[in-house]
């Protein structure tokens, strides 16, 4: 363990931490906008900047690993004064639309320029890049909010890999960009919104959340992502029961603040008007239970191919036992007359794993077949 000093307070940690890590484990907090724990060292912004005793200059503190006996300062007048510059410079360029803002309430630009009590720039004002990227169907590009932090661009390429967007153009005109500027969809993005959950601006904004109400007046809930096994805990927020947007945690052990594409943006399946709410039994066959009085030829096609405008066309709407009851005799008969190998199951990601456990118990135990699969395999 190495020992140092930040702001007159002694702490002990472990070598290889960084200033900025080890004040902030000690609730000793450093403003800072390109650092993020899931990233590599950026130091672009310089706001994180500290002075350490017996040096002539002030360091990035997000780079700046700790030393045996260091004697760190986090706030000074001259720090602050650097700061304010260094915020004064972003809003030369950044319109502080906070007013209307969709990202207003948890934006770190924000947070920062009212802490320091930037209200407006000293600087002659000027957007250097007004372009606003519409081009797919998950999150909208608006560059004018960018402040080049470079988070996207590091998450993109150290995270997902896919090294889909990096910085174009040089000086005052730098902006984030898609090779050649080809649209997101014919570029190597696959649409993970982890740049969109990094980005600390508005300059990336899921296109769902656009004018759905101010952060403060969302709902919070907490979840596990049900698309498959991994079990990604994902929070919604939520305006009057309707889910707005969905982000990862940075607390959850397993996913931290990634998501893929299903997880982030394939909720909306959940209030579709379409979505089933009980079993249903097919029309012809419950026709012969006499659970309806209408009769109904099975056509052609699939009966899946026909769900539109109204499921109920050529399904019934039944309770769970008389549902179960069909499938369990369906189930026996087949393997009375043809075998247990005739039939085969389908697990779900959806279930539990002790569900899933149980399913494959009785599919190998109970019906004696090893036909046994699960949809997250897909
Ligand atoms: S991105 Fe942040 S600083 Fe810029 S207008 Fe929106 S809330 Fe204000
Ligand atoms: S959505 Fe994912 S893949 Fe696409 S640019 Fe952002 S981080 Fe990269
Ligand atoms: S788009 Fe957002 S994350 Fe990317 S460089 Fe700009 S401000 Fe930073
Ligand atoms: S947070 Fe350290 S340089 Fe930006």
């Amino acid at each position: 363990m190495i020992e140092l000093t930040i702001d007159g307070q002694k702490i002990s940690v472990q070598q290889g931490t960084t200033v900025l890590e080890a004040a902030q484990k000690n609730g000793i907090d450093i403003p800072h906008l390109c650092y993020h724990p899931e990233l590599s060292v950026s130091g672009g912004c310089r706001l994180c900047i500290v002075e350490v005793d017996g040096r002539p200059y002030p360091y990035p503190s997000c780079g700046l690993e700790i030393q045996d006996g260091m004697d760190i300062t986090t706030h000074s007048p001259a720090l602050n004064a650097a700061r304010r510059e260094i915020l004064d410079l972003f809003i030369s360029e950044h319109p502080l639309d906070c007013v209307t803002c969709d990202k207003s309430g948890s934006c770190q630009l924000q947070k920062y320029a009212y802490e320091f009590g930037i209200k407006e720039t000293s600087y002659e004002f000027e957007i250097s890049k007004p372009l606003l990227q519409d081009d797919n169907p998950f999150f909208l590009r608006d560059h004018q909010y960018c402040i080049l932090c470079g988070r996207c661009v590091r998450v993109c390429d150290e995270v997902i890999g896919a090294s889909a967007i990096d910085f174009a153009g040089r000086g005052f005109t730098t902006y984030i960009a898609t090779p050649f500027d080809a649209e997101m969809g014919d570029s190597d993005c696959v649409f993970c919104g982890s740049c969109v959950q990094v980005c600390p601006t508005a300059a990336l904004m899921p296109v769902s959340r656009v004018g759905k109400g101010r952060e403060w007046e969302l709902d919070r809930t907490k979840t596990i992502c049900g698309y498959c096994g991994v079990g990604c805990q994902v929070e919604y927020a939520l305006n009057e029961g309707e889910i707005i947007y969905a982000q990862a945690r940075p607390d959850s052990l397993v996913n931290g603040e990634f998501l893929c594409t299903k997880g982030r943006y394939g909720w909306d399946y959940s209030t579709n008007p379409q979505r089933l709410t009980s079993p249903m039994i097919r029309r012809d066959i419950a026709y012969d239970m006499g659970l309806t009085d209408q009769p109904w030829e099975l056509p052609e096609k699939s009966p899946l191919t026909v769900r539109k405008p109204k499921i109920e066309d050529s399904f019934v709407p039944v309770d769970w036992d008389t549902a179960l009851d069909l499938v369990a005799g369906k189930l026996a008969e087949t393997v009375d007359k043809y075998g247990p190998d005739s039939v085969m199951g389908l697990a779900s990601a959806r279930c539990t794993n002790e569900e899933n456990y149980l399913f494959q118990k009785f599919m190998r135990a109970g019906i004696s077949t090893n036909n046994i699969d699960h949809c997250a395999r897909l």
